[in-house]
C-alpha cells in the first residue's frame, strides 16, 4: 500500500486541487504572515486578557497562541469555541475574532457579544461578514489571503497575532524566533515533500504506519495543542476519527483505560519536545510503557530551538502525515464536504440570536 506514496504520478488524481502545494508552502506562509502584521498596530497598549473566538481550524491558532504565551506573556489568553463569551470579558479584554472565512456563525455571535461588553476587537479573516463588520466599525483587520481551506491557513491565523501582541519581541521571541522557525520549517518541509521516498520521509512513514489504525496523539506541555491539531487534521484531511490528549493529564485518566482493556486497533504517538518540564519528560517513558504493552506506540520529536519552531515543526509533520494518510485512503485531503454541508444546513435553519 505504501508504495503508492512514492508514485508521483498518482498525486494529481488523488489530490486534484493541490493541497500538497499548500503544505509545501508552510515555511513561506509563516514568513509572509509575519510581514502581513508588520504594518499593523494594536491601539490601547497591552490588554489584560485576550479571548480568541473561533471554531475548527481557526480556533487552533488560538490554542497555539495560548501555549506560546503560557509562561511568557504578561496577559492571559483564553480560547472560546461557541456562541458566547465568559462573564469576565470587558473593556480590559482584547477579543480576537479568528475566522478564516469570516462567516462562521458561532464566531460572529461571540464577537458581537464581546464587543457589546466593551472589549477591544481584532479580526483575523480573509473577508466575509467579519471583514464587513471590521470595515464598517473601524476594527483592526488582519486580512489573510483568500483561497485556502481554513485549516491550511494556520500560519496566517497565528503568526500575525504573535507579532501584534508582542511588538517589542521581548515576550514571544520576536523576529529572531520567527526567522528560525522559517528556516527550520523550510528544511523540514524539504524532508516531507512527495518527492522524498518513503524510506527517508517521516511524513509518509507516519501516514503509512497509521493506515488501518485509529490514531491517538498525546502531547506534552508545548506540544499539547499540537496533539489536538494532529487529531483535527487527521479528521478533516484523512477523514479518520482520532483521539488526543496531553501529559501529565492523561496520567490521571486515560492510562487507566490503557492499563485495563486498552488493546484495540489504536496507534499511539507521543509528540515530544526537548524542553519539556523535567517531571513531564520523566513521565513519558512509564506512560509509553503502558500503551506499548497494548498497541503500537512511537514518538515524534520537535525540531529547532525557539518555541515557535518547535511547535510548528510538529504541526507540519502532522499535517503531512494526515495528508499521506488521506492519499492512501483515496480521499481528497482538500475537501471537507460534510462540514460544508452541515454549515449550509445550519444556515437554512433559524439565524442565531446575537447580543
Ligand atoms: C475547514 C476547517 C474548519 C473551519 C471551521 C470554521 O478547512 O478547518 O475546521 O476552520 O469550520 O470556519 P472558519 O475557519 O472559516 O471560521
Amino acid at each position: 500500500m505504501s508504495l503508492g506514496l512514492d508514485d508521483l504520478g498518482s498525486y494529481a488524481a488523488a489530490d486534484p486541487r493541490g493541497f500538497r502545494e499548500l503544505l509545501r508552502g508552510f515555511a513561506g506562509q509563516v514568513a509572509d504572515a509575519a510581514r502581513l502584521a508588520e504594518g499593523l498596530r494594536l491601539d490601547g497598549g497591552t490588554p489584560r486578557a485576550v479571548v480568541v473566538l473561533g471554531m475548527g481550524g481557526s480556533a487552533v491558532a488560538g490554542d497555539l497562541l495560548q501555549e506560546l504565551c503560557h509562561d511568557r506573556a504578561p496577559f492571559a489568553v483564553h480560547v472560546t469555541r461557541g456562541y458566547t463569551v465568559p462573564a469576565w470579558v470587558g473593556a480590559d479584554t482584547l477579543a480576537v475574532a479568528s475566522s478564516y472565512s469570516g462567516n462562521t456563525e458561532e464566531t460572529l455571535a461571540a464577537f458581537a457579544a464581546a464587543r457589546a461588553r466593551g472589549a477591544r476587537g481584532v479580526v483575523v479573516t480573509s473577508g466575509g461578514e467579519l471583514g464587513e463588520r471590521a470595515r464598517r466599525d473601524g476594527i483592526l483587520w488582519v486580512r489573510v489571503p483568500p483561497g485556502f481551506p481554513p485549516r491550511a491557513a494556520l500560519a496566517y491565523l497565528l503568526v500575525p497575532l504573535v507579532v501584534l501582541l508582542d511588538p517589542t519581541g521581548r515576550a514571544l521571541g520576536g523576529a529572531e524566533e520567527r526567522e528560525e522557525a522559517v528556516a527550520v520549517l523550510k528544511a523540514l518541509g524539504a524532508d516531507l515533500a512527495p518527492e522524498v521516498p518513503l524510506a527517508q520521509n517521516p511524513g509518509k512513514e507516519l501516514g503509512a504506519w497509521l493506515a488501518g489504525r485509529t490514531p491517538v496523539i498525546y502531547g506534552t506541555d508545548l506540544t499539547a495543542p499540537v496533539a489536538y491539531r494532529w487529531r483535527t487534521q487527521l479528521e478533516e484531511n484523512a477523514k479518520v476519527l482520532a483521539l488526543s490528549g496531553a501529559l501529565p493529564e492523561i496520567d490521571h485518566n486515560a492510562i487507566e483505560a490503557w492499563g485495563g482493556s486498552g488493546a484495540g486497533p489504536w496507534a499511539v504517538i507521543f509528540l515530544r519536545d526537548g524542553a519539556e518540564h523535567p517531571r513531564v519528560a520523566r513521565r513519558v517513558g512509564p506512560t509509553r510503557a503502558i500503551t506499548e504493552a497494548q498497541v503500537p506506540t512511537r514518538e515524534a520529536w520537535a525540531r529547532g530551538n525557539g518555541r515557535l519552531a518547535r511547535m510548528l515543526s510538529l504541526v507540519l509533520l502532522g499535517d503531512w502525515a494526515s495528508y499521506y494518510l488521506a492519499i492512501l485512503r483515496g480521499v481528497d485531503p482538500w475537501t471537507a464536504a460534510t462540514i460544508e454541508a452541515f454549515k449550509r444546513q445550519m444556515a437554512d435553519a433559524d439565524a442565531p440570536q446575537e447580543a
